[in-house]
């Protein structure tokens, strides 16, 4: 037996995270047994054992919470032991860290008076090498702290993106490798980021959180001796840095040859929110690509094709001259073979680099950009490509499901969808990538939430998110702004509570529940949840009572062709959201054991079903607001009082239409309520508007719009037209949980016990979905051989499947790998 995969709070080895609550989950693979028999966790400090649960039944490997009376800046231990039900025992440990948990700071904030992009620096001498070395630290914009000339990690963009006005991150770092015996330097770069720079509606006096820019950290040392702490003060000196100007939005300038002003940090008021120590995963370098070619436009330039749409940044060898200027701009498309940048609205997205004569690497350090070609310019001599490295930048998360099919173009957009979340998994989930927007849109990550469950393990990164939706929700009285982190107050008062986007509130919690089965995660955002709820219940005319985005970018109003909301009557989604949101708040309350906060969500739900009925349904259970997703929300909702008429109405209209209609709130679940095969006649569909019409135009990400391009490969006309906005790659879950057939199920979420009907297609051949889920690898396989079809499920060790096979046989399959062949309508086991 093997135990691996030990998380707390679903991070791996955490050093510094916030620990409050904190959840242990493990995966026991590589046994004989089927079931678990018993299980013993136990926490130490030292060689101290702090907990023990001794040799229990109850522990669950999805998320045990342990109630521990943690210290700050500590390491713990923590071993799991299990034993299966057929004698075998496995054992594993790891070890968890806590930042400074609220604890007094001996640092102070300081800042570069008004320098911008400038460095703190500070140099230290240490009797000897130490045997620990730990640093906490945050900085606003954004900060990258070398030691000794060295990064301190791999991090970039930290410390993360989030509302600063109610809390900062704090991030700790093992540096103890880094120093040494003597002296010793510290650097923190600095750069506006969203805090200082061009973010969202910045005003015209030009920040979001804080005029200036500044950082707070404490080093912890500590040798044979004892401790040594260098902490930010009035000693610490600033420097100019390269960087000439740095913004998310329009790229950076740098000069490496500029004469380094210097001067004496300041102390300055704590800036923002409170300092917290940290929930957001990591955000690195998770892959490296080169680029694939130049290509000389009919325009003459000369451009860089990276063969994806990818987000990051490009590192390159800077050669040239003195006073050269090497001038690089991100594009996502060529427009009649030349480059183009006509969907960036205000970003420059651009790199400059002043040469100085010496041969350097080059990278911007706190911008990031969403591209697949990069127009260079002033570059001396020919352009190998091979000079050109893509870094792609994401939260590093990880990937957890993959589908193969014997479908190109489907292959294709399955990759598609997982560069889109990937590029858009930014420490915030983001819409895009690209243009002067790159923001936390509620609605987008509340329908693609489930699809990014199924592709990556989302758990502690939707965590951070929900956070700060708390954070917000606390200043508008439960209300969700209409982004998160919501920096746009400044400008543009609140904006928030569309119907579908503050949804976002309820259904990502949820989502996070079924996948992971965690219930820590649920009990921790139950606060989001009521709030939101309590506020909707507050607003008598929720439709309205703000604006809303309806049925987003649907294709139900060809006379308006630049109208964006849908044609699917917001009072209707009103009602809807209203109804899922008040039940999702009452199951998840019953979970918790919160019986108060569930009947009166229950009875909410049920008052607004009942409005429901007796506004949009005839007595004879017609749907009066007839769309395609009005229909879909219906029936997946359970609203409609007589379904079967709504499927066929549903099934009426994609074939009048010919196509699909939906926007981004009745995409997510069209397919599922559907028939299978009309299903698959959409999803294999390759004509306008499809999903697979993307892919046929050349798409390597999900488009914002069903037509962001036309046939010609040009910007459609609608304006707003990102190439790179996951929201309609909300299909993949349909492929995970429909065609490949892998569902969890609510009342064993986590997949202890899952639902598996795959709906096999002849046209697609074959699939074969890997999942590995909280118990261990699922896979799940189908393919056409001549009048046969053969299915495979594996189910991990202590999980079990309720199968439903094509011939309608129902069966419960327990831990192994299970083989079944269809012939003539009739399946038998193999
Ligand atoms: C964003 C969307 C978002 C929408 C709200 C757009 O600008 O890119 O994805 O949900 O606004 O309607």
């Amino acid at each position: 037996m093997r135990i691996g995969h030990l998380r707390v709070n679903h991070l791996r080895e955490p050093l510094g995270y916030d620990l409050t609550n904190p959840s242990f989950s493990w995966i026991v693979s590589d046994t004989d047994s089927k079931r678990r028999d018993k299980v013993r966790l136990r926490v130490f400090k030292n060689d101290e054992c702090l907990y023990d649960t001794g040799m229990t039944a109850e522990a669950d490997p999805l998320g045990t919470e342990l109630p521990l009376p943690l210290l700050p800046r500590t390491r713990y231990r923590w071993r799991v032991a299990a034993w299966g039900d057929s004698g075998d025992r496995g054992e594993a440990e790891a070890f968890f860290e806590t930042g400074k948990m609220g604890e007094p700071w001996q640092g102070r904030w300081i800042c570069p008076g008004e320098e911008k992009n400038a460095i703190l620096e500070k140099t230290f001498f240490l009797e000897e090498a130490p045997k620990k070395g730990r640093i906490y630290i945050t900085g606003l914009g954004l900060y990258r702290l070398f030691v000794n000339g060295r990064p301190a990690s791999d991090e970039v963009l930290t410390p993360g993106l989030n509302a600063y006005d109610r809390w900062v991150q704090v991030q700790t770092f093992d540096i103890g490798e880094r120093l040494r015996q003597g002296e010793n330097k510290l650097e923190i770069w600095l750069a506006g980021g969203i805090s200082r720079g061009r973010f969202s509606y910045t005003p015209a006096d030009g920040y979001e959180y804080c005029p200036y820019d500044c950082a707070v950290a404490e080093l912890h040392a500590e040798t044979e001796a004892g401790e040594t702490v260098i902490a930010t003060d009035e000693s610490w000196r600033w420097r100019a840095s390269p960087i000439l100007e740095s913004s998310i939005y329009d790229g950076e300038v740098w000069d490496p040859g500029r004469e380094a002003r210097r001067g004496s940090a300041s102390l300055c008021a704590p800036p923002v929110g409170p300092l917290r120590d940290r929930f957001s995963p990591p955000v690195r370098i998770v892959r490296e690509r080169k680029a694939q070619r130049v290509i000389t436009t009919p325009r003459g330039e000369t451009v860089l094709d990276m063969g994806q749409n990818m987000v990051g940044w490009l590192r390159f060898p800077a050669r040239g001259p003195k006073g050269t200027v090497l001038r690089l701009q991100f594009g996502e498309q060529l427009e009649r073979g030349c480059f183009s940048r006509a969907n960036l609205r205000t970003a420059k997205a651009a790199f400059e680099w002043r040469c100085d004569g010496e041969e350097r690497m080059a990278e911007p350090f706190f911008t990031w950009y969403g591209f697949r070609y990069v127009l260079l310019e002033g570059f001396p001599g020919p352009v190998d490509p091979a000079d050109f490295i893509g870094c792609v930048v994401s939260s590093d998360l990880e990937e957890i499901g993959s589908i193969q099919t014997g479908h190109a173009g489907l292959n294709r957009l399955i990759e598609n969808v997982r560069w889109s979340q990937r590029g858009n998994f930014l420490d915030v989930p983001t819409d895009c990538p690209q243009r002067d927007e790159r923001e936390g849109w509620t609605g987008d990550a509340q329908v693609f939430a489930d699809t990014a469950c199924y592709n990556m393990d989302c758990a502690a990164f939707f965590t951070k998110y929900l956070t700060d939706m708390w954070e917000e929700q606390q200043k508008a009285g439960g209300c969700v702004p209409y982004v998160v982190p919501f920096a746009r107050n400044r400008t543009k008062g609140f904006e928030g509570g569309a119907v579908g986007w503050g949804d976002a509130a309820a259904v990502i919690p949820w989502t996070l529940w079924l996948h992971y089965g965690d219930k820590s995660l649920l009990r921790r955002q139950l606060s989001n949840m009521r709030a939101w709820m309590e506020w909707v219940a507050g607003r008598g005319d929720w439709a309205s009572a703000c604006r809303h985005f309806g049925d987003w970018l649907a294709l139900d109003r060809p006379e308006e062709p630049t109208e964006r909301v849908g044609k699917t009557d917001v009072g209707f989604l009103c009602l809807c959201y209203a109804c899922y949101s008040a039940e999702l708040t009452a199951r998840a309350a019953l979970t918790v054991r919160d019986p108060a906060l569930a009947r009166r969500a229950q009875a909410l739900a049920d008052v607004y079903r009942r409005r429901l009925a007796e506004a949009y349904f005839t007595p004879e259970g017609e749907l009066l607001c007839p769309t395609q997703t009005a229909c879909v929300l219906a029936l997946h909702l359970r609203l409609a009082p007589e379904p079967e008429k709504i499927r066929e109405m549903l099934c009426r209209l994609v074939r009048e239409a010919g196509h699909l209609t939906t926007g981004f709130l009745g995409t997510p679940w069209l397919l599922e309520e559907l028939p299978a095969e009309a299903a698959w006649d959409l999803m294999l569909w390759e004509d306008y508007p499809s999903w697979l019409y993307e892919v046929k135009l050349g798409a390597t990400t999900i488009w914002e719009r069903w037509n962001s391009l036309t046939e010609e490969g040009c910007f459609s006309e609608t304006g707003m037209n990102s190439l790179n906005h996951y929201a309609y790659g909300s299909v993949a879950a349909w492929l995970y949980g429909r065609a490949c057939g892998l569902r969890p199920l609510p009342e064993a979420p986590g997949f202890r016990r899952f639902r598996w009907e795959p709906k096999p297609d002849r046209r697609v051949g074959c699939v074969k979905c890997s999942l590995r889920s909280p118990y261990g690898e699922i896979r799940s396989e189908w393919r056409y051989e001549e009048a046969e079809l053969e299915l495979l499920l594996t189910v991990p060790f202590d999980s079990e499947a309720e199968a439903c096979l094509p011939d309608g046989r129902r069966e419960l399959l327990g831990p192994g790998t299970h083989r079944f062949w269809v012939r003539d309508g009739k399946a038998q086991e193999r």
